[in-house]
């Protein structure tokens, strides 16, 4: 099995990348910043004997070049985590112009090109799978995080889409719906819950991704909570700030 990870470099893409190699899975890296790829295959190949390449791809100016690095190999592609993501402070709003597009499109419009992308070739695998990291605040919309959550709710919209124009394939759509994590994103931020370790959470992914169903919440806690969010009547919902 191949994985392509978009966002490889830090938090849960760096945590999942150790996880499938231990599992004996050959990696494709992707993120922004190729020297940080680099020691992280060097490492994997040394430690697991997989196989490990390293495509420099912005999902926030996504160009011909990296799409054609990454075609170089996406054949071999049966498996996609998108991982990669972007939030700010700021989004409580109104956001500048300038943060507004780079969350668009590293949370949205880079992950449905790459996707988009990878599409042909996945579909030619028996057996494939599309997996993207949502967050739990797609679940209602908060004043918090309008443009974040926003995009990462349109993005689980795309590839529930795809599950339906794709129903008769081998192909299968996971969105793990994440809850806090420690890591670089929101470091320093106090949390009202717990934050989860990457490499915890990757492995919870990884135990989601071969069971049935479209959405996980990792950890699985979050899901009576979010059915209670989401129950919540406006009146009392509107003055609940978190
Ligand atoms: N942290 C949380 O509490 C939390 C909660 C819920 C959901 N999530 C979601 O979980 C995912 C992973 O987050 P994390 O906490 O692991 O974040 P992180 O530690 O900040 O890592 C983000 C990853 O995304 C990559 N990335 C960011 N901008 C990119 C761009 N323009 N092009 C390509 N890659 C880019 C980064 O690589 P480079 O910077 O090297 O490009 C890095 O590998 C995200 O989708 C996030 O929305 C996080």
């Amino acid at each position: 099995m191949t994985s392509l990870i978009v966002g490889a470099s830090a938090g849960l893409g760096r945590a999942l990348a150790e996880s499938l190699a231990r599992r004996g899975q050959d990696l494709i890296l992707c993120s922004s910043a190729m020297e940080d790829l680099d020691p992280l295959a060097q490492d994997l190949k040394l430690r697991f004997g997989v196989a490990v390449a390293c495509v420099e791809l912005d999902l926030n100016k996504l160009d011909s070049r990296s799409l054609a690095d990454t075609a170089m190999h996406s054949k071999s592609i049966d498996r996609v985590f998108v991982v990669a993501g972007s939030s700010t402070h700021q989004d409580a709003g109104p956001v500048s112009d300038d943060q507004a597009t780079q969350l668009i499109r590293v949370n949205y419009e880079g992950a449905v090109r790459i996707i988009n992308f990878v599409l042909p070739n996945l579909l030619e695998h028996q057996a494939a799978q599309i997996v993207i990291i949502s967050t739990v605040a797609a679940n209602r919309p908060r004043g918090r995080n309008t443009v974040y959550a926003s995009s990462k709710h349109a993005l689980e919209f795309y590839v529930k889409g795809l599950r339906h124009r794709f129903a008769d394939t081998g192909l299968s759509i996971k969105i793990m719906r994440v809850g806090y994590l420690d890591t670089n994103m929101g470091f320093g931020e106090k949390r009202p819950l717990p934050k989860l370790k990457p490499d915890h959470a990757a492995e919870l992914i990884l135990k989601s991704c071969a069971q049935p169903g479209l959405v996980a919440y990792i950890p699985g806690w979050w899901r009576p909570l979010m059915i209670v969010h989401r129950l919540l009547p406006w009146f009392i919902y509107k003055r609940i700030n978190f």
